[in-house]
């Protein structure tokens, strides 16, 4: 029997991150990648001392009813939404994610997704896929709506939603943003970005781009009562969450037209996807791979394994949620 410390790899990871970590610890890995059930999870998390999740694994009360020995949860995610933070807290359970690694990759596809909405790039290959391409003439080709000199709502400004801004500056767009707290004037500055309320964004927005954390408070940040402000020729695209989008309100208004087409990369419930969006032609549709790209995947789980290390050391991980457990 091993002496070593016993975790768990809740989802499959990179194999040279696996033998690194099997040469300090005894690794009970999922490399089958078949997620656990809320029960599993449970009976998991009993017999080690450190896991590394990521969103799929709700990391809760119940889940922590039996961990005596658990002292981190490294999520490999810069969302934690699976995370119940105060629970973990009250069981005296390090919470970590993997800010910074990401920002770059995710709005990079941020804003290809927006660009694949606006100028309907899936549909056209469908086009071209369905033998459609003799129908081709000037006005009814899949017409799309410009980026360039368009104006741009992004709400959550956070590390990503900047990311996307200072792309959008790129393509002479103008930048209007909603985030919970105002932006300093550097910052603002640096994405000339102006500080609108929700509304005024929805209104004058063209294209609107969602990067907010999912919180109770944010959920349904937009439903039908948001859309119905927004433009009838605008696109909506969700990096951030599922939930923070009425998913059912925006394929009716799809559906009618309200709004010209969405890009969605997060859906409630994921990874079922509501069957209405599935209908429909003027919705892209990603499986969650905003920050889906090897160098960067490969930094997540790095940085994931840096933070259950330096927790199992005694050390502050460097991206500890619920800093109040780090005392020196
Ligand atoms: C994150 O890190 O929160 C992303 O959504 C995962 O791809």
């Amino acid at each position: 029997m091993s002496n070593k410390p016993k975790i768990l790899v809740a989802r499959a990871i990179f194999p040279e991150a696996l033998a690194k970590l099997q040469e300090s610890f005894e690794v009970r890995s999922n490399q089958t990648d078949q997620i656990f059930t809320p029960a599993e999870l449970q009976k998991e998390l009993s017999s080690v001392v450190g896991a590394l999740v990521a969103g799929s694994e709700r990391i809760d009360a119940s889940a922590l009813s039996g961990a005596q020995g658990l002292k981190v949860v490294a999520n490999i995610s810069v969302g934690y939404n699976n995370f119940d933070v105060p629970a973990m807290s009250a069981a005296g359970v390090m919470a970590t994610n993997t800010p910074d690694v990401l920002t770059d990759t995710t709005a990079d596809f941020g804003f290809a997704l927006l660009m694949a909405t606006a100028r309907r790039i899936t549909e056209s290959e469908h086009w071209i896929r369905a033998g459609k391409w003799d129908q081709w003439s000037i006005v009814n080709n899949p017409l799309g709506m410009d980026l360039h000199h368009s104006t741009i709502g992004i709400i959550g400004m956070g590390r990503i939603g900047q990311g996307i801004a200072k792309r959008a500056l790129g393509f002479g767009m103008k930048v209007i943003y909603h985030n919970r707290s105002r932006l300093a004037e550097v910052d603002e500055k640096a994405c000339s970005a102006t500080y609108v309320s929700k509304e005024d964004l929805l209104r004058n927005a063209d294209h609107v781009v969602l990067v907010l954390p999912y919180t109770t408070e944010n959920h349904h940040t937009i439903g039908a009562k948001e859309i119905a402000l927004m433009k009838s020729t605008a696109t909506l695209v969700n990096i951030a969450r599922g939930g923070i989008v009425d998913d059912f309100a925006l394929a009716q208004a799809l559906k009618t037209r309200k709004i010209f087409a969405a890009g969605l990369d997060v859906f409630e419930g994921e990874p079922t996807v509501n069957p209405e969006l599935l209908k429909l032609s003027n919705v892209v549709l990603a499986p969650h791979i905003a920050s889906a790209t090897e160098k960067t995947r490969r930094a997540m789980v790095d940085l994931a394994i840096k933070n259950l290390h330096a927790a199992l050391d005694g050390k502050k991980p460097p991206s500890l949620i619920n800093a109040e457990l780090f005392k020196v």
